[in-house]
């Protein structure tokens, strides 16, 4: 009976299973953590009824993210009852919240840990205290074939509807010489691809330096560069003429508007009126003629009227963005906007948001058509799967489908066959 699927490590070195919600900087952690727990002597695992440890890093931005980490810990409370999963630990933006509290005790949590005192993990796994090593300069990991680099970590903005400034805490920007030393060092180790990473990169400052400095001597180092996320009050034209001018920063811009309504931009602290959004805009399209736009929108946020709902849907028409998230209002304990009046129905806010769907979708799909013909050169990010297909990104940021044996990290040329609204499909010559 040789081949049957135990796992016959279990009882000997320890396990671990970390699952990661939310966005890039909690990825980013995880992967810190899983340094930490490689240095522990943990074997990573894929299944949580393998781990004797589980790590759930979690994501506190909207309901809808913590009803998911709800679900997981309803299981591995279950797991645990069973006898097969040891502990479990809550890290991340819900640790950093009253709710991780609430959640320890609702669920028996073991260690539930914020994102300033994560590197307590540490001690709880058998490792020295690594207070000094877990800062916002910690690099991630090496040898993957792209890789983020944490420029800035916190947010200055008061943004009324978000909790990410309660969670993550005030900008610190981490200093030039210690990224450009990352950055360096990842090149080295074969990685291809970096983006630089921060909740508004473009915000970075140091002692009369700006993003855009910062990003042009990060594209001297690295092969190919992204950066994420934006803000628009930040956002400089010299980094767009940057974008422009530079061959090896991916030519995407991820620029979050929230709303088209300056009624609503001014509710909701973002700092600029929907006419200096357009202009960055046309700053972009001017500089980066084949770029990709993207951005956030806020459905729902209190007091929005139809009056400002068509706002938004006129700034998409103009706008014309590839890509765009859209969120419904959700209510954020402590935030200013949790308790401002004015409440949206639930059913007027889905209104509101299809019809955003919608106009962001039909935009997209014409934009991705016109790229049909085209020939690609296409960087490879998930190699082919059983149906042989590799998802890649083009230099404009289109996401791609296409078959190919190319590894991730390499390039391959291919032609646009058929366009959907998120993805080119595409074939390789
Ligand atoms: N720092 C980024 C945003 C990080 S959160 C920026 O300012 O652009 C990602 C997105 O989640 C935001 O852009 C916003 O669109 C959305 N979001 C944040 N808080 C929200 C809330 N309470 N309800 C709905 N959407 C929210
Ligand atoms: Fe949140 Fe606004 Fe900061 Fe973005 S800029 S993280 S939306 S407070
Ligand atoms: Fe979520 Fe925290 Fe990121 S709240 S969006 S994981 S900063």
């Amino acid at each position: 009976m040789n081949n049957t699927k135990t796992n016959p490590t279990k009882n000997q070195t320890q396990t671990a299973c970390i699952r990661t919600f939310g966005c890039q900087m909690n990825v980013h952690d995880s992967d810190r953590m899983r340094r930490m727990l490689i240095e522990a002597g943990y074997e990573e695992v894929e299944r949580y009824e393998d781990a004797d440890l589980v790590i759930l890093n979690t994501c506190y931005v909207r309901e809808n993210a913590v009803d998911r980490v709800r679900g997981h810990l309803g299981e591995l409370n279950r797991l645990k009852r069973e006898g097969k999963v040891k502990k479990v630990a809550l890290t991340g933006c819900i640790g950093a919240a009253e709710e991780g509290g609430e959640l320890k005790e609702q669920y028996g949590i073991d260690l539930v840990l914020g994102t300033h005192n994560t590197y307590e993990l540490a001690s709880f796994i058998g490792l020295p205290n690594m207070e000094e090593t877990f800062t916002p300069d910690l690099p991630g990991m090496k040898g993957q074939h792209s890789a983020f680099v944490t420029i800035m970590t916190g947010c200055n903005y008061q943004c009324s509807y978000c909790i990410v400034p309660t969670v993550r805490g005030r900008m610190i920007c981490r200093p030039l010489e210690n990224v450009l030393g990352e950055v360096k060092e990842l090149v080295e180790s074969g990685t291809k691809y970096i983006t630089l990473l921060g909740q508004t990169v473009d915000a970075w400052r140091q002692k009369g330096l700006r993003f855009c400095d910062l990003l042009e001597r990060v594209s001297e180092i690295a092969p190919r560069v992204w950066f994420t996320t934006s803000h628009p009050s930040n956002m400089e034209d010299r980094t767009l003429e940057l974008i422009g001018r530079k061959d090896n920063i991916v030519k995407r811009l991820h620029l979050p508007v929230q709303s088209g309504s300056d009624r609503m931009l001014k509710m909701m602290h973002r700092g600029y009126k929907a006419e200096r959004y357009r202009r960055k805009i046309e700053v972009f399209r001017e500089n980066v003629p084949d770029g990709t736009l993207s951005t956030d929108i806020i459905a729902g946020h209190p007091g929005e009227t139809e009056e400002d709902h068509q706002r938004t849907l006129e700034l998409v028409e103009d706008c014309g963005f590839d890509a765009a998230y859209i969120f419904k209002f959700s209510p954020r304990r402590g935030t200013e906007a949790a308790e401002m009046p004015g409440r949206v129905p639930e059913e007027v806010v889905q209104r509101r948001f299809l019809e955003i769907l919608r106009a962001v979708e039909g935009n997209a799909l014409k934009r991705n058509r016109e790229k049909i013909g085209a020939e690609e050169e296409i960087y490879i990010r998930h190699p082919r799967g059983e149906d042989g297909i590799a998802i890649g990104e083009t230099w404009s940021g289109h996401a791609v489908h296409v078959e190919t044996d190319a590894s991730p990290g390499e390039y391959v040329r291919a032609r646009v066959n058929s366009a959907g609204p998120h993805v080119l499909y595409a074939e390789e010559i």
